[in-house]
Order: C-alpha cells, then structure tokens, then sequence
C-alpha cells in the first residue's frame, strides 16, 4: 500500500494519505483533497505540475502527452503532472510538491 505525502503549500496544509492500490494519482488528489491545483486534467495546462521529492519509482513512467509537456515546461526528471501520472501498487513513500507558478 502506497503512503503519499502531499506537502503543504499556499493552497493548503500537508496531507499524509494511504491508497489501497496504485492508480490515476489525479483521482487520489480529487478523493483527499490534497493541495495540488488541476485545471485542464489533459496535458495541456501544466497548471498540476508538480515535483516529486521522494519515491519517483513509485510512478509509471510517462506517457507521449505528458513528456511534450514536461518538456515545454522545463521540467527535469523529478517533475511530473499529476493529472497524468499513475501511481503503482506496492508499498513505499511518495513526497510530492506542487510546483507553484
Ligand atoms: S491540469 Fe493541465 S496539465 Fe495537468
């Protein structure tokens, strides 16, 4: 089982979560109402660009859409969107930061 820690930001305070399993990391944002902003939720904004500090093996690996993004943005490869990520099951930390415009 997955923990995800959310840290805090000028959105909202820290949020620790357990999932059950893997899945569309944008529907754990949605559920727990994490401090992470969407707007698009289609790769193509950058608005939910986010940092991942720890446990980036956690993620599947990107998919075409997100990488065209990620390269516009600048991104390196601790950057991800978070409407486009998936989480993996399995157990382990993952630290995420919004990256705040
Ligand atoms: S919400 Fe627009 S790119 Fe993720």
């Amino acid at each position: 089982m997955p923990k995800i820690e959310f840290l805090g930001n000028s959105i909202g305070p820290a949020k620790v979560v357990d999932v059950e399993s893997g899945g569309e990391l944008v529907d754990i944002c949605d559920h727990y109402l994490v401090p992470i902003p969407f707007s698009c939720r289609s790769a193509s904004c950058g608005t939910c660009h986010i940092e991942v500090v720890e446990g980036a093996g956690l993620l599947a690996p990107p998919e075409e859409a997100e990488e065209e993004l990620l390269d516009i943005l600048g991104g390196d490869s601790t950057t991800r969107l978070a409407c486009q990520a998936r989480v993996k099951a399995g157990p382990g930390l993952l630290r995420i930061r919004a990256k705040l415009g």
